[in-house]
């Protein structure tokens, strides 16, 4: 096959990714066909995550209606997704490692095209339930695999965009999700909304049939020929020769995979409490809270048609979401992780102090009954808009690319998988507290909870967190060990 193009990478040499050791494919912005398969795996798994955390905010409502439910199961119905795909993260980290990234992308693909089904086909609640766990489990191993995937086999130059392209399918998959709820929800057609999720299911699994297998995954498996056939595959032309040896190298240099014990050593403790930290930040500063909920929200705010509420959470949430998304592919590597963490989470805090105070003007107007859209309504779709956007540029795509690039490679794959794992054990809380919290303390009281955490988040962020931008994995290592972690 010939190559179909390059890509430039702006502030190449500045990617976080680009400096990991030299254990990856050959250096270079060449795009071949084969790596186009890849990037097509790697987006599906994003879309997979997303379209189905977006999905439920439309199909709720007629999900309820359909069978009597109350609060609680509404919470469950949405939130055992996240109890799925944390064990799903968890066996993703140990399948990539045993199965390779490739087969373990194949099964998470699988999986969550037989949840979406069970979803779709469910006669009651508990079978539904049970498929928003299986549905979990996939996304949960999808949302290991394909990253790692992503960093093993991308060009170093372009490494850190085939990683934030993961981030920008996640958001693209949330939005593709509003528009077909919003398309479908006149007819409560909630087990298609369900149900289509089974199309992006099943064009990954085509797709994870198609892409080869990491060589760096077939080099630890002690697979030399086999990596040198993908790795022709992959780069075609060129010679698979010094690549293998440099990869034989650094895995040398890693001495083997690293036991659970080291995993959470005093040695690494740092960077597990940053990646772990940052998971959990990600989470209860209320992101998923706003993406599951949104339609509830915009109806509580004075979006009282069905309409007006749809239109606001697709283009308001899903498509602000994409749009941010870019900013912070553009910028990360100019202006560095802190920089955009810390800028994100004042933006944050401060919409989510506005909605808090818009929600309590609403409160008082109405004594709780819904009304018109009214300017508090309007107040609340705005400052929605600027955390959603706050959260795109930054506790969404740097999370993610500092959990990946922290940890030294031995330990990378269940580090990440720890803090995946955490990262949605947290997603899971939110969303199954949310609404009770909502009636408990009230909506004001609620968002502003979110917006202490993300000042907490601030302080965090500004003494805990280091800069990782233009540092070597190498350098990166040495903040842990001057620290004496
Ligand atoms: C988070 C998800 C969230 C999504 C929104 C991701 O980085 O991990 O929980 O739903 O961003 O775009």
């Amino acid at each position: 096959m010939k190559n179909v193009g390059t890509l430039k990478g702006h502030g190449a040499s500045d990617s976080p990714v680009d400096h990991k050791p030299a254990s990856q494919p050959p250096k270079g912005r060449t795009i071949t066909p084969w790596l186009v398969v890849v990037l097509a795996v790697i987006l599906l798994s994003g879309a997979l995550f997303g379209y189905d955390q977006g999905v439920i905010s439309g199909a709720l409502k007629s999900i309820k209606a359909a069978f009597s439910l109350s609060e609680l199961l509404v919470e469950v119905v949405t939130s055992w997704v996240t109890l799925g795909a944390l064990f799903g993260a968890l066996a993703g980290g140990e399948l990539a490692d045993r199965l390779g990234r490739k087969h373990s992308v194949l099964i998470a693909g699988v999986v969550f095209t037989a949840g979406s089904l069970v979803e779709a086909l469910t006669p009651g609640t508990i079978v539904l339930v049970i498929g928003r766990l299986i549905v979990g489990a996939g996304v949960g191993a999808a949302a290991v695999a394909a990253p790692l995937y992503a960093a093993e086999l991308a060009p170093s130059a372009l490494r850190g965009r085939f990683i934030s392209a993961y981030q920008l399918a996640v958001a693209g998959g949330i939005f593709v999700a509003y528009l077909v709820d919003g398309w479908l929800a006149k007819d409560d057609a909630w087990r298609w909304m369900l149900g289509l999720s089974a199309v992006p299911g099943l064009m990954l699994i085509g797709f994870a049939l198609l892409t080869p297998q990491s060589p760096r995954w077939l080099m630890r498996m002690q697979r030399r020929a086999d990596a040198a056939t993908e790795m022709r595959k992959i780069h075609p032309g060129t010679d698979s020769g010094p690549g293998l040896d440099t990869i034989a190298s650094s895995l040398a240099k890693e001495h083997g995979r690293a036991s659970w014990g080291e995993v959470f050593g005093k040695k690494w403790r740092r960077p597990l409490l940053v990646g772990v930290g940052l998971a959990v930040f990600q989470q209860i500063t209320g992101i998923n809270a706003i993406i599951y909920y949104a339609d509830q929200i915009f109806q509580a705010a004075g979006f009282t048609t069905e309409a007006a509420q749809t239109t606001a959470t697709t283009w308001a949430v899903g498509g602000v979401n994409v749009v941010a998304t870019f900013i912070a592919i553009a910028f990360i590597d100019r202006l560095g992780r802190r920089k955009l963490l810390l800028a994100g989470l004042v933006g944050m805090a401060l919409s989510l102090v506005v909605v808090g105070a818009a929600f309590e003007f609403i409160t008082r107007a109405t004594a709780g009954h819904p009304v018109a859209t009214s300017t508090a309504g309007i107040v609340t779709l705005v400052a929605l808009v600027i955390f959603i956007a706050c959260f795109a540029f930054s506790m969404g795509p740097v999370v993610w690319t500092v959990i990946n690039e922290i940890f030294p490679g031995h330990i990378r794959g269940r580090a990440v998988a720890v803090a995946t794992a955490v990262n949605w054990a947290s997603a899971f809380i939110v969303s199954q507290v949310f609404l009770s919290l909502i009636n408990v303390i009230g909506d004001s009281f609620t968002f502003w909870l979110f917006a202490s955490f993300c000042a907490l988040g601030w302080i965090w962020v500004f003494y805990a967190v280091p800069e990782t931008k233009g540092r070597s994995l190498e350098q990166i290592q040495q903040i842990w060990q001057s620290s004496g972690s």
